[in-house]
């Protein structure tokens, strides 16, 4: 039996593939390993979004072939496979096949082609109409906790962006076969689902299957009380996009429980001069206004964003504007970048005027700004009591165990790992930087 080592960068959609992926090659008679050493076939799943994530597949390869031992058939997956194609068999010595980020049903063909033909192989095509979403159970990231993506690719075009050009068009996902996998998932034991996409709510299937009997303003909104009517215990969703935030959203979760209440929604800059030449659809006003709506609700929404410093132009007055963003919103943590060109996007061709030390200075600066911000609202849970997914034990005590409440943060108690796959209620006692401290009540 060939052992495929699969290794992953980037972001949930291209750790679902990856689940994908394994699901398949194992339904194929493959073994899947954790062992890089004894792979016949060393599987890299890759991320372009920022130089230094597309510098990982580099290394990584080298690091493959100088291993000592046996030398394994190398593949490259995900976003850098589908921008660089053909030309990645010249730039990196040692890879063998290419798969495109839509041709990853077809991973085991490729493997064949080269345990057959010792020969390179690339696949830049289509997804198959019989594509199969579903994942085994044993090819889960978490026992518990379950993506399902609901729409790929990207339709928006940011100015800095790779992604509509490694993940191509908008499609989505079809509520009744989205439905049917939260129902199997359920049914399995699975507790959480992560219902996944560039911008979720673009949403907009082909047909209704699954959406008759659901109402809300947009499809998305009824997408998420249909599968909300699964009765699966939590759902959470990510990454939204600010223009297409609606209300609605935030009256589906008002209405169901089990929809959970986070909300990721990045808004990048804090000057809408930058957001204008970032081409976001919206300025820092009307990310105010869908920000409040949040903090309207009944129910206490998180809200977590992304920020990218730096951009070309970017001057110290738009600079401070994101710091007085950031301190506006209260935000529960933030991703912060420093703005990377991508050749082939549009900001490629402005001029990265802010240079390398201002970026770190800027990104330094924001990023003490929020660890306060965010200090802060944390607080706010301290003596609160929070339900929590016992999903793990923790990497730091074997007698703790670790998981996620309603809200997304990472919540670490003591407790017997019996408990584990249970949602828990947990007395917030302590607060970290990035996380919190708690004991079952
Ligand atoms: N679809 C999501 C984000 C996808 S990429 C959205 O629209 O928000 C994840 C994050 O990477 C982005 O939110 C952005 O903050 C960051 N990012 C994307 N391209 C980048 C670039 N060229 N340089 C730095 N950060 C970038
Ligand atoms: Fe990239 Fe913008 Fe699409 Fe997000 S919405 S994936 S940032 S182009
Ligand atoms: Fe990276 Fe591709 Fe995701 S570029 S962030 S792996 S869509």
């Amino acid at each position: 039996m060939k052992k495929v080592y699969l290794e992953t960068f980037g972001c949930q959609m291209n750790v679902s593939d990856s689940e994908r992926v394994a699901t398949s090659l194992q339904s194929k008679g493959f073994e899947i390993t954790t062992q890089q050493e004894s792979a016949d076939i060393v599987l890299i799943n890759t991320c372009s979004v920022r130089e230094k994530a597309e510098h990982k597949l580099y290394t990584r390869v080298g690091e493959v072939r100088n291993a000592a031992g046996r030398k394994p058939f190398v593949g490259v997956m995900g976003c850098v496979a589908q921008l660089d194609g053909e030309t990645l068999f010249q730039k990196i010595a040692g890879v063998d096949f290419v798969v495109g980020t839509r041709a990853v049903g077809r991973v085991s063909q490729a493997i064949e082609h080269v345990l057959e033909h010792q020969d390179t192989y690339i696949d830049l095509g289509e997804r198959d109409i019989d594509y199969e979403w579903s994942v085994a159970e044993n090819q889960r990231h978490s026992p518990y906790v379950a993506f399902v993506p609901i729409i790929e690719g990207c339709n928006k075009f940011c100015t800095y962006c790779i992604v509509p050009f490694s993940r191509g068009r908008e499609v989505s996902l079809s509520a009744s076969e989205i439905v049917r996998q939260v129902l199997e998932y359920r049914r399995q034991g699975v507790k959480e689902i992560h219902l996944i996409g560039q911008n979720v709510n673009s949403y907009r299937p082909k047909t209704e299957s699954g959406l008759e009997e659901f109402a809300g303003r947009t499809p998305f909104s009824r997408l998420l009380r249909a599968v909300a009517a699964t009765g699966i215990e939590r759902i959470k969703f990510t990454t939204s996009f600010p223009r297409d935030f609606h209300a609605d959203i935030v009256d589906a979760i008002n209405e169901h429980p089990n929809l959970c209440n986070w909300v990721h929604l990045p808004v990048q800059s804090g000057s809408s001069d930058v957001l204008r030449r970032m081409r976001r659809g919206h300025t820092v006003e009307s990310y105010f206004k869908k920000v409040d709506a949040l903090k309207d609700s009944a129910r206490d929404i998180a809200l977590t964003t992304d920020i990218i410093v730096g951009f070309p132009g970017e001057t110290e007055k738009d600079f401070l504007d994101t710091v007085a963003m950031v301190d506006r919103c209260g935000f529960d943590s933030a991703y912060i970048f420093k703005y990377s060109p991508r050749p082939g996007t549009p900001a490629f061709a402005m001029k990265d005027d802010v240079t390398p030390a201002e970026k770190t200075r800027r990104f330094r600066e924001l990023e003490a700004v929020q660890k306060r911000v965010q200090r802060k609202r944390l607080e706010r849970y301290r003596g609160k009591k929070v339900e929590v997914l016992a999903e793990r034990v923790s990497a730091r005590n074997p007698d703790d165990l670790a998981g996620h409440s309603t809200c997304h943060k990472l919540v670490n108690f003591p407790a017997s790992k019996r408990l584990l796959g249970n949602i828990v209620n947990v007395r917030i006692v302590d607060i970290k930087s990035n996380t919190l401290y708690g004991e079952i009540c």
